[in-house]
């Protein structure tokens, strides 16, 4: 959390050692200052505890996008991706959606949920009566597989039942606090099956979690004024328009909701992966919750309102992301993403994590209707070339823009330009 006012301007042009020297001036703590300063991450040791046949670690990039503004506070957020121009994109949707007042989130609550899938059950109306009239129980006998979460104030709440097919499936609602809460959830299951065997007369084929966690879902908002995206009223109103036929292209047509979809993930996935959570429970759900309305769709919606003069964003999905728990406490770079965050409790972090989604797709929608995808790749490759080619920053403008006026482009051409008119 940025509390102080600090300056990031500049974040971007800096050495990865300069922007170093820039972290320790926040208050992060001395355990990231010296992940930071050795550049600690995770030893084989920890690796080893965390899965198997482990022979080495794989390394990614860890960057920072500064200024999300997210109900009100400032986050420095983790990023962890191996692809150019995510980075760069939610940074570039972030400074403007900061300046537009920021994301305005709203979760009614956050519960995982796990399912006994019963079958062979003879009469599925009696069954369904005999395990609601002992809910209570039930409930009882969930928490006492789990007493831990229980007295952290969280445990299993709600039951229901629900005939799918020739299943009768009993659903567990579980408030499973900073924890994802897998383990958790399985365990609980687990310990209610032989009395949902017996309750139902039946067979029990399965008793897991389930990562369609739809009583975690997350909704973020935001106003973008037109005059944030274009200092010409023409273009920007034209901006608008086009993204708002961007976000119906992608209600319509699932192949262009994919892609819109991936695009959103591009900035959740990078925050999950730095934050240690499991990355495949959240786009699993994001992307069963993308089809909940019977067919897949883009997760984001952007409206012109002519009212307000606005571009108004907004994202729903289930983001069951936590702060404790799994390999989060072990990994030293985990730690180094949560400390860059201010150490949020897990609903702040849904809410900045569902943001980021909600900017990196503004950021796409953006780029795809106005110059094209393209256009931002090879300024972003140019740039890196110009810096590879040993540019100083007040040539890097000039040689970007030589570079792209070439038909193709590469270090020695950079180099040679470089010579030749700096
Ligand atoms: P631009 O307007 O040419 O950028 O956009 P700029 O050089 O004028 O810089 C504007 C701001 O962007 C900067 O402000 C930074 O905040 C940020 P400044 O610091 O200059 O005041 N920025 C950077 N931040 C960090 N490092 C950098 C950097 N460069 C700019 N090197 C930009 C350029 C790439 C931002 C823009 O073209 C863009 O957002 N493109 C979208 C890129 C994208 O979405 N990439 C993801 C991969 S493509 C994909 O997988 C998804 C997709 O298929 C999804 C879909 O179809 O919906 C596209």
């Amino acid at each position: 959390m940025d509390k102080t006012r600090i300056n990031w301007g500049e974040f971007a042009k800096k050495t990865p050692k300069e922007r170093l020297h820039f972290l320790e001036n926040l208050n992060l703590s001395e355990d990231s200052l010296t992940t930071l300063k050795l550049q600690k991450m995770l030893s084989l040791d920890i690796a080893n505890q965390m899965v198997e046949n482990v022979i080495a670690r794989q390394a990614l990039p860890f960057s920072v996008v500064p200024d999300v503004l997210v109900d009100g506070t400032v986050y420095r957020v983790p990023f962890v991706t191996e692809e150019p121009s995510v980075v760069a994109a939610a940074s570039f949707a972030n400074k403007i959606i900061k300046r537009s007042g920021g994301f305005k989130t709203y979760q009614e609550k956050r519960q995982m949920i796990g399912q006994v899938a019963l079958y062979e059950v003879g009469d599925k109306e009696q069954a369904t009566r005999a395990i609601l009239d002992k809910k209570k129980k039930i409930l009882d006998l969930a928490n006492s597989a789990y007493p831990s979460i229980v007295k952290r104030g969280g445990g299993a709440c709600d039951l229901t039942v629900e005939e799918k097919g020739d299943f009768l499936i009993v659903y567990l609602f579980i408030d499973t606090k900073e924890a994802m809460g897998a383990n958790m959830v399985n365990t609980m299951m687990e310990a209610l099956v032989p009395t949902l065997k017996e309750l139902s007369n039946g067979k029990a084929l399965m008793a897991i979690l389930s990562n369609y966690a739809t009583h975690s879902l997350v909704t973020s908002t935001c106003q973008i004024p037109l005059r944030c995206l274009s200092r010409h009223p023409e273009e920007a109103l034209v901006f608008a328009q086009k993204i708002t036929l961007a976000s119906q292209l992608a209600q319509v047509d699932p192949y262009r909701a994919s892609t819109h979809n991936k695009g959103i993930f591009n900035g959740i996935d990078a925050v999950v992966l730095a934050t240690g959570n499991d990355w495949r429970a959240i786009e699993a759900a994001g992307h069963t919750y993308a089809s909940h309305k019977g067919n897949y769709q883009g997760l984001s919606s952007w409206r012109y309102n002519s009212s307000t003069k606005t571009i108004d964003g907004t994202i729903t999905l289930p983001m069951p992301i936590a702060t404790k728990g799994g390999s989060i406490g072990l990994n030293p770079s985990t730690r180094l993403a949560h400390d860059l965050l201010g150490n949020p409790q897990a609903k702040i972090l849904a809410a900045i994590t569902t943001s980021i989604g909600l900017a990196q797709n503004f950021a796409a929608l953006k780029a795809l209707t106005g110059t094209g995808i393209q256009a931002g790749h090879m300024k972003l490759q140019a740039k890196s070339l110009a810096l590879l080619a040993g540019a100083k920053e007040s040539q890097v403008t000039s040689l970007v823009k030589e570079l792209l006026k070439q038909p193709t482009m590469n270090l020695s051409l950079a180099k040679q330009l470089l010579k030749d008119k700096h």
